[in-house]
């Protein structure tokens, strides 16, 4: 199919057009920094404003880009939650107008499918089934179960703050500018990891969830102590995206051990992948192809730009999961709590 992604559950204007699932020939998507970045993070009303003033220019925009009309697409994909409900609205009002005026199809998409199904945009080869997602976004931060493109289990997940919340915590605790991970990444870089011992927190032996709410505490202590007053920034970057990506990996892994008792079709992982915002990380990356490789298990991570929030990831979700997402344009509405699966 030949789908029009739309995505605006939080502050990216974003549409695509895309292929089959994988052929990305268009990726548009506006980010609002320089709207929030004064308050520290992002401001609901303002996002939803900037969406309705750029979303139907930005649908033309993928569309010429692809080089095509909206009549020669089979289909809209649209972020139907979670997210801002304003933010949200946005894109599903325009979703359900241009489906029921064209009477094109209309997938509505979960954004966290999004993120789990970037993984296929562009790779000729697409993770097998089943494999083992792990999903890092500013939101969520989960290792999902994935036996087939409709059936989802969460096995794993943060009892607290997510991944990309604590980074963008954390740098804000650093001074850094909004948005805060990939400012925390750059510094990091320059640091030294092994500098400040940071608590990896694992909050019950038994399952596979991960906490990330002390470790943010922890920096701010960190920092308010007179060692903190002393240490360079860098150290403190490096050796809180040393504790988050240990407790990452820590979690894949024992994902992927207790999942070598089972027999093959039990569930046999035969791929593992890494998706979301926080995916963007380069240290993560790392970490993660290195546990694959250990593991002997095929990796996949999105390229860049389908990590953080697009549209090409929400077309992707709908080609895979097809009639599962098929909705009447007179009844979607949004749904800024839309359950995972
Ligand atoms: O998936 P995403 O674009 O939006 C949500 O669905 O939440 O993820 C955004 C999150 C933010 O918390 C942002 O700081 C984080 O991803 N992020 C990063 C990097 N790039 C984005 N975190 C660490 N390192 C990065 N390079
Ligand atoms: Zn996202």
């Amino acid at each position: 199919m030949l789908l029009l992604g739309i995505e605006t559950s939080c502050d990216d204007t974003a549409t695509a057009v895309v292929r089959d699932g994988v052929r990305v020939l268009s990726n548009v998507s506006t980010n609002q920094d320089e709207f929030h970045a004064k308050y520290g993070g992002i401001v609901p009303e303002i996002a939803s404003r900037r969406h309705a003033a750029l979303l139907s220019a930005a649908v033309d925009d993928a569309l010429t880009r692809a080089g095509m009309a909206l009549g020669d697409v089979d289909g809209i994909a649209v972020t139907a939650g979670p997210g801002l409900i304003g933010s949200l609205v946005v894109g599903v009002a325009t979703a359900k107008a241009l489906a029921f005026a064209t009477g094109l199809r209309l997938y509505a998409v979960n954004h966290l499918h999004g993120h789990l199904f970037a993984a296929f945009l562009e790779c000729h080869e697409p993770p097998a089934y089943p494999f083992l997602a792990l999903l890092v976004s500013g939101g969520h931060s989960q290792l999902v179960e994935v036996r087939s493109p409709t059936a989802l289990r969460v096995i794993g997940k943060t009892r607290d703050d997510a991944a990309g919340e604590a980074y963008d915590k954390t740098a804000r605790l650093l001074g850094l500018p909004f948005p805060g991970g990939p400012a925390l990444e750059a510094l990091a870089r320059e640091g030294d990891p092994k500098a400040i011992a940071f608590p990896r927190h694992r909050p019950d032996p038994g399952t596979l969830d991960m906490s990330f709410s002390g470790l943010k505490t922890s920096v701010r202590y960190f920092l308010e102590s007179a060692a903190g007053k002393s240490a360079r920034p860098e150290d403190v970057a490096a050796s809180f995206q040393a504790a988050v990506v240990d407790v990452l990996i820590d979690r894949v892994t024992r994902a992927l051990d207790a999942d070598r008792d089972r027999t093959p079709d039990e569930t046999g992982y035969r791929a593992v992948v890494l998706s979301g915002g926080v995916a963007a990380n380069t240290a993560l990356q790392t970490a993660f192809r290195a546990v694959g490789a250990s593991r002997n298990i095929a990796t996949f991570v999105p390229e860049r730009r389908f990590c953080t929030d697009n549209a090409a990831m929400i077309a992707a979700a709908a080609e895979r999961r097809g009639e599962a997402n098929r909705v009447d344009p007179r009844t979607l509405v949004a749904n800024p709590n839309l359950p995972f699966a």
